[in-house]
């Protein structure tokens, strides 16, 4: 027995050794000291034994048990050591690879020129108005002096969605909608998009977009409007700029100016952005027709004031040089990352 014995813990060291997991090791903790087990086997049948031989061989036994279970704690801790190393080593996080970056979304160029127009205009008092998109022939056209037999009214220019019904060919019915809800003073801007019916090229586009000016107060003149659009000017092409105002005609104002801008390129000598002009267009203006007061129910005998609208991607082209409209419209990301 005593052999035996001896030989159970050697069988059990040996199968210890190549124990690399913890079911492995579960399973020769079963085989040796289970209930079925190899030792508790030896320990049933300590009762044929003699009384001198049980103590003795009792002792033998125990210590090869103590033996045993001492070598499974041993190659539990290990095994649960060489588990956590494995999990550490597959979990490391590398602090030093760079991180992904995420591409920067930007404004485009059209929405950057309009916030500095924006900015310049509120900065002199004026809020900001908006007016629908899908418009009345009275409010495009009617209001403002517009007669139904005038050329604007062809439908080569204007999308009409009905007889009544059309897409603005300008942001100038904002200035009736204005009108009609408040009382003057009035100082406001109104930026938008205007659709006409033009064959896409370098400069045409059926979509774009205006920017439009309103100011009535009693005694309001055209040095006012002149003082207004040279302040606009200096601060959006820098103090040397200059304006020139030119007779034209609109319907909506009497009189009505052209406003051609010194070329930013030049300064005004004359050059290729400006075709030797020295002067580029940005803008029409004039003052308001008493007409288009009245109609605003606003008292032309009380109160004047100054209208100008001006072309929101013509200004963008040349401060920046841009010589082709559908550019702002195809949103390359290679041309918008430039701004
Ligand atoms: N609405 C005109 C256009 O689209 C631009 C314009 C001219 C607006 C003179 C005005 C103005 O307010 O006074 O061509």
């Amino acid at each position: 027995m005593k052999e035996q014995l001896e030989k159970i813990r050697q069988a059990a060291a040996h199968a210890l050794d190549a124990v690399e997991t913890g079911e492995a090791l579960e399973a020769v903790r079963v085989r040796f000291l289970g209930k079925k087990g190899e030792l508790t086997a030896v320990l049933r049948g300590m009762g044929a034994l003699t009384p001198e031989e049980r103590p003795v061989i009792g002792q033998l036994a125990n210590e090869a048990r103590t033996y045993i279970e001492g070598k499974i704690e041993e190659k539990k801790a290990a095994v649960a050591a060489k588990k956590r190393e494995a999990k550490l080593a597959n979990e490391v996080i590398d602090v030093t690879v760079p991180g992904r970056r995420k591409p920067v979304g930007r404004l485009h160029p059209l929405h950057q020129v309009l916030n500095e127009i924006t900015d310049i205009f509120t900065g002199m008092g004026f809020s900001v108005a908006e007016g629908p998109d899908i418009e009345t022939d009275y409010y495009n056209f009617e209001a403002l002096n517009i007669p139904s037999d005038h050329p604007a009214r062809d439908t080569q220019d204007t999308f009409y969605i009905n007889d009544n019904i059309i897409l603005r060919t300008q942001t100038s019915p904002v200035q009736i909608r204005v009108m009609e809800h408040t009382k003057p003073p009035i100082r406001m801007i109104a930026p938008g998009r205007v659709f006409r019916s033009d064959a896409v090229d370098a400069t045409h586009s059926p979509v774009f977009h205006q920017i439009e000016g309103l100011v009535i107060d009693k005694g309001i003149t055209m040095a006012d409007l002149k003082g207004t659009l040279e302040a606009v000017v200096k601060g959006l092409y820098g103090p040397d700029a200059k304006i020139r105002l030119r007779p034209h005609h609109f319907p909506f104002t009497e009189p009505s100016a052209e406003v051609d801008v010194s070329c930013f390129a030049c300064g005004g000598k004359g050059c290729g952005m400006c075709k030797g002009e020295g002067w580029i267009e940005i803008l029409g203006a004039g003052m308001v027709h008493p007409k288009v007061l009245k109609v605003g129910g606003i008292d032309p005998e009380v109160y004047s004031g100054f209208a100008f609208g001006l072309g929101l991607e013509r200004i963008a082209m040349f401060k920046y040089g841009i010589d082709d409209l559908r550019l702002f419209f195809e949103n390359d990301l290679r041309f918008l990352r430039q701004f």
